[in-house]
């Protein structure tokens, strides 16, 4: 950047701000509906929608009824929706084998969307801890979530994610070399063109309980995930973690959660310039909605304004449950 020296009164910073169509012409940055993923949250079952206490405005959807709301996100042009599956108890193992189920519920809803609108682009998180007894992203022997024996079975996961066509494989689990893992059986089973978004900086963080509600993860979790996610004091580990991910292979990072670490998005951004995203996550969904319906603070400013200070910080995209209101807003100018 150029330094001047620019003094008052011949430089008024108040000038560009004066009027609407100015502050426009002078804008740095611009949120766009392309810049949104949807998270939505699918459940067994026909016809069926629940509410989300932690999450209010956020609902699990039933597949038939998911297809429809994935056809609103389309309609408005937001790029893709991620999907989360709240499996039922019982098929939850130590072994979570149902992660790899080629017709469990996110692989069905992945082919009933792709079914009905072929343009959307889907992405899966690949993670245990939906289909994991214990509520942990990797597979747990004593107090150890193990690290090498939990690559196979992410690498499952993916291959049959990437079957029912499933366009972005979301790895949010922080296990290390599962990129390069993933990408191998990928490419193996004939899925040389899907794409990986790694969460490589994801944080351990007290942000996620909403999210753990929403998938029914929270109640079964023993102990916390500090041994594979990051401490929220760190920011060269983020860099380390990045290029880790980038160099076995990942086509998108993203660094997560979203407000508080702006950050670590920023630097990760100026330093490697690959696609970087961010996500806003349930806690902050939750504060914000929070302070809105009490009054507090106004739901749509500011959700519009953490929304930019994303692209701000350089983001490419943003996952957030907000997504579709906030492409409403965009939609309407
Ligand atoms: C699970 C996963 C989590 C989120 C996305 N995938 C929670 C966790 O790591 O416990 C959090 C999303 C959110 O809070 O919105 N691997």
């Amino acid at each position: 950047m150029i330094q001047t020296a620019r003094t008052f009164p011949a430089t008024r910073m108040r000038r560009n701000r004066r009027a609407p169509w100015l502050r426009r012409l002078v804008a740095e940055n611009k949120l766009s509906t392309d810049d949104l993923i949807w998270p939505v949250f699918v459940i067994d079952g026909d016809n069926t929608r629940q509410t989300i206490e932690s999450m209010p405005g956020v609902e699990r959807f039933s597949v038939d009824l998911l297809v429809d709301a994935a056809g609103a996100a389309k309609e408005l042009g937001i790029p893709a929706v991620c999907l989360f599956p709240q499996t039922s108890p019982e098929v939850k193992t130590p072994d979570a084998r149902e992660a790899w189920n080629p017709d469990n519920l996110v692989c069905r809803a992945v082919r009933a969307i792709k079914a009905a609108h072929p343009d959307l682009g889907i992405m899966c998180d690949v993670a245990l801890d939906p289909y994991n007894s214990d509520g942990h992203d990797g597979l747990v022997r004593g107090d150890e979530i193990l690290n090498d024996e939990t690559l196979e079975i992410l690498c499952k996961q993916a291959v049959a994610q990437a079957q029912a066509g499933c366009d972005i494989l979301g790895p949010s689990d922080m296990m290390d070399g599962r990129i390069a893992a993933m990408r191998t059986a990928l490419d193996e089973a004939g899925f040389p063109n899907t794409v990986i978004m790694s969460y490589a900086a994801k944080y351990a963080s007290g942000l996620y309980s909403p999210f753990r509600d929403a998938v029914g993860s929270g109640g079964v979790l023993k102990g916390d995930k500090k041994t594979y996610q990051m401490n929220p004091l760190n920011s060269d580990e983020a860099i380390h973690e990045v290029a880790l991910d980038i160099n076995e292979g990942t086509d998108m990072v993203m660094v997560k959660p979203g407000l508080a670490y702006l950050d670590v998005l920023q630097r990760v951004k100026s330093t490697f310039g690959v696609p970087t995203y961010a996500y806003h996550v349930s806690g902050e969904y939750a504060m914000l909605q929070a302070a809105a319906r009490n009054g507090w603070i106004d739901y749509e400013i500011v959700m519009m304004e953490s929304l930019s200070c994303f692209k701000r910080a350089g983001a490419d995209g943003i996952l957030s449950y907000c997504a579709l209101d906030a492409a409403k807003i965009l939609k309407s100018g």
